[in-house]
């Protein structure tokens, strides 16, 4: 256990200053790869198909990185870092995104938002104070394991930030620096969040988890 945390505490330092939008928007060529490259972990967490896990290897990797990964992120010293891993998780199993390359992501709903973010297709607009996080991890060819960023929504109040619908971006690197956020430091590092996310202004610019891999909390 030890060992595995130490491992984990090293990688987080290094990759923090490394990890880049551009790996955040083309995942696949930005991950490491091949026995030269500096990057390469010295231990793997191992896996049965690597190319592609089943929900059930994601799930168990998540858990055992989860911990570490809630650690990095509260170095922050944000609230909401400090306690996402508290909330209500909306996905059952942590699931790659085919744009995002290797990376894995998983979605929690603060208390302000956990019914709202239930009922997005009802046509729900989400209130003041909801926060939905999403973290992430990236699993190489090689079933490497890296702690990837941490993606912030927060509903702020009504008027606040009409350019982004009133919705706060930001972003936080797996050592708890900030890597840009829409209403403090380096707001241009974090506007193409917002460009994206109007894709779906009809749930009130939510895209929520894919279906068939959603908790259905409140509905009976
Ligand atoms: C290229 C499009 C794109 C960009 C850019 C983007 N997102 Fe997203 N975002 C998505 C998609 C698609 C989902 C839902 C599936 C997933 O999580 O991969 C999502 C989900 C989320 C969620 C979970 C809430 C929800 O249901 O929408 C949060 C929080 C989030 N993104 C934050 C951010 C932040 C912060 C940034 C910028 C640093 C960002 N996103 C940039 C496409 C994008």
């Amino acid at each position: 256990m030890i060992g595995r945390g130490l491992f984990l505490l090293f990688f987080i330092a290094i990759l923090a200053g490394l990890i880049s939008l551009a790996m955040f928007e083309t995942g696949a060529e930005a991950q490491p790869s091949g026995a030269d490259d500096p990057l390469r972990p010295q231990r793997h967490f191992k896996v049965e198909r690597p190319a592609q896990l089943t929900p059930a290897e994601a799930l168990t990797i998540y858990e055992n990185i989860a911990a570490d990964m809630g650690r990095g992120y509260a170095a922050s010293a944000d609230p909401a870092a400090e306690r996402y891993r508290t909330w209500r998780r909306y996905n059952t199993a942590p699931y790659n995104s085919a744009t995002h390359g290797n990376r894995y992501v998983n979605n929690y709903a603060n208390e302000v938002a956990a019914e709202p973010y239930a009922r997005l297709e009802d046509g729900v607009s989400m209130p003041e104070g909801s926060i939905l996080a999403k973290d992430s991890f990236t699993v190489t060819a090689d079933t490497a394991v890296y702690a990837g960023a941490l993606f912030m929504m927060e509903k702020l109040a009504k008027g606040t930030s009409p350019e982004t619908a009133d919705w706060r971006y930001y972003m936080i690197m797996p050592d708890g620096s900030f890597f840009g956020d829409s209403r403090g430091d380096n707001a241009q590092a974090v506007n193409f969040c917002h460009d994206c996310h109007e894709a779906v202004e009809d749930t009130d610019y939510l895209f929520h988890v894919p279906e068939g891999l959603r908790v259905q909390f409140f509905r009976n």
